[in-house]
């Protein structure tokens, strides 16, 4: 009998200090499923659009052409036409092929353009009004997009968002929030003030137009490129330039030019990652975090344990400081891309993390975040035949810079602030920069968005990208690894709660409910300060599952949405 009762003791002390050692994380919520073909983007309209253009027989590249326009009208405050962004784009046989229309700096713009008479960076001016906008990618891109793989008339693809701006359309509740929040910027920073923004306060299911970007958008629909960087949108583009005191012109318009781009591809375990080159961050710095990462058995240790978390972190830091110094427009700069994702290289940056201890980061002073205003936004697709779509948009900041262009309703992006205005003095993301991502003439600012496709076994397995400034690498970072190392389910990998490392400053963020007190109580024991904040990044991201269906995974943070068929 007392060797028995001692026999109970022992299992449950052995059950206690193993559950103590590994907690269990579940699958989480199992998203939208659907056979085929599956749309999840940041607002339930812009998903209807894209998914009826795949089920009237469209591919991933027709849809995407569609929800970007539809994200321009229904989500204003990074759906752009004035804007830019990436495509990662996978053909269903396995070609990968992925397109930079990022803005380019006006031909006016020079290095010290946003320093004052001390010397001194005036983020303002980078960050609102005329002179923050850089030439705008989005149409470009669209239209390259689909010269070279679309299948659907233009016109069919860009009507639906000619529509939605026209005849209006209800606003969630978040999307009225912004909208009253971003008025009285807009009435201070545009020329002329948009007639169907002049209201009091807008609500939850309140229809609204935007009779201008419709005009705007059909004569995109009408002429493709030459609607928006010629005639008459340049004009009223150039016109507001001027009355605004802007940079951009005529030639600059003229002169846009998307570009397709090698894609970055590396190996994590049996997965294949296929991600956005420069001048985007985002796929080399997850290639080094997967590089990084896999020394070390964070799927054996679990999602929760203090060892992932500080070693997640201070992969972070490393490829945050190399962010800084090696990246930038590989059409001005050389990028070592290659070095950076060397094996051997990573290594040796590998070796630098102690589990014992936090890494210090040299102390300078500390970028303070303007949370409010990360924003972009990112759709994933797949359609029918397997092809796929990972995509990321921008204004920059929430709404851009607040610009409206009179006449022609669509808000401007405020992309120059990615660059370094000033080595060494933090961005809106309190991101430093070097050289390497100074300003000038013509070149693409430094960006951190990741549009990212996954692989397994050769076969598509899944599609993933977020906004979010900075956090958009360490959230798609984290999105992966949920999956792929800690066994959730699409849906339980973007509900799941993030935490973010940058290097400097020299914390930790994280979303409220990601660390318990105890797990707060053994980072910082290793030497890790932490900050906790509001929502980081919204994921929208599909994942094939073995069975072959799609599930999706839309983010709770904000209105996104997952249809499919
Ligand atoms: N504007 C945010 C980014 O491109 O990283």
């Amino acid at each position: 009998m007392r060797k028995r009762v001692f026999f109970i003791f022992l299992s449950l002390f052995l059950i206690l200090s193993c559950s103590e050692r590994k907690e269990l994380v579940g699958p989480g919520r199992l998203g939208v499923r659907a056979e085929k073909a599956m749309v999840v983007s940041a607002h339930p309209l812009a998903t209807k659009v894209g998914l009826d253009v795949l089920k009237n027989g469209g591919n991933a590249i027709d849809a995407a052409v569609a929800v970007q326009f539809a994200l321009a009208v229904v989500h204003p405050s990074a759906g752009n036409i004035g804007g830019g962004g990436f495509i990662v784009y996978r053909t269903r046989d396995g070609k990968y092929f992925t397109l930079d229309y990022r803005e380019k700096a006006p031909a006016a713009a020079h290095r010290d353009m946003y320093l004052d008479e001390n010397g001194k960076a005036d983020s303002g001016k980078s960050r609102q009004g005329h002179l923050a906008a850089g030439v705008p990618g989005s149409v470009y891109g669209m239209v390259m997009a689909h010269e070279k793989f679309g299948e659907m008339p233009w016109r069919s693809l860009v009507e639906p968002s000619v529509k939605l701006a026209r005849d209006g359309f209800p606003l969630t509740e978040k999307e009225a929030d912004g909208l009253n929040w971003v008025t009285e910027q807009i009435r201070q920073y545009s020329t002329v003030m948009p007639s169907n923004l002049e209201r009091e306060e807008w609500h939850e299911g309140d229809t609204i137009s935007w009779p201008g970007l419709a005009v705007t958008l059909e004569r995109i629909a009408e002429e493709g490129a030459e609607g928006f960087y010629k005639g008459k949108t340049a004009k009223l583009i150039v016109e507001e330039m001027r009355r605004g005191g802007g940079l951009i012109t005529y030639e600059d318009l003229a002169n846009y030019r998307a570009v397709w781009r090698e894609p970055v591809v590396f190996d994590y375990k049996d997965y294949k990652m296929i991600s956005m080159g420069p001048p985007s961050s985002g796929g080399v710095a997850i290639g080094q975090l997967f590089g990084m990462v896999s020394h070390f058995p964070v799927g054996e240790w679990g999602v929760n344990d203090v060892r992932t978390i500080h070693v997640m972190a201070e992969c972070e830091k490393l490829v945050f400081a190399d962010r800084a110094e090696y990246l930038g427009d590989p059409d001005f700069i050389e990028v070592p891309v290659f070095k950076l994702l060397d094996p051997e290289y990573l290594a040796l940056r590998t070796a630098l993390i102690s589990l014992d201890k936090a890494r210090q980061t040299t102390k300078i002073s500390a970028g303070q975040f303007i949370e409010e205003h990360e924003e972009t936004t990112h759709f994933s697709i797949v359609d029918a035949e397997g092809n796929a779509v990972s995509c990321t948009t921008t204004l920059n900041g929430s709404y851009g810079n607040y610009v409206v262009v009179g006449g022609a309703g669509f808000l401007l992006n405020n992309e120059m602030d990615d660059f370094s205005s000033k080595p060494g003095v933090p961005n809106m993301y309190g991101l430093i920069g070097g050289e390497a991502n100074a300003i000038e003439p013509g070149k693409r600012m430094l960006s951190s968005m990741t549009p990212t496709i996954v692989e397994k076994n050769g076969k598509l397995f899944m599609v993933t990208g977020t906004p979010g400034g900075s956090t958009i690498i360490t959230s798609v970072f984290q999105n992966i690894l949920n999956v792929i190392e800690f066994g959730m389910n699409m849906q339980g990998a973007v509900d799941f709660k993030r935490f973010h490392h940058q290097w400097r400053p020299d914390y930790i963020q994280y979303e409220k409910g990601r660390f318990d007190r105890a797990l707060r109580k053994k980072l910082k024991k290793l030497g890790h300060s932490l900050k906790k904040r509001d929502a980081i990044g919204r994921v929208d991201a599909i994942l094939v599952r073995e069975d072959g269906s799609l599930e999706g995974g839309a983010d709770p943070r904000g209105d996104d949405t997952a249809m499919g068929f």
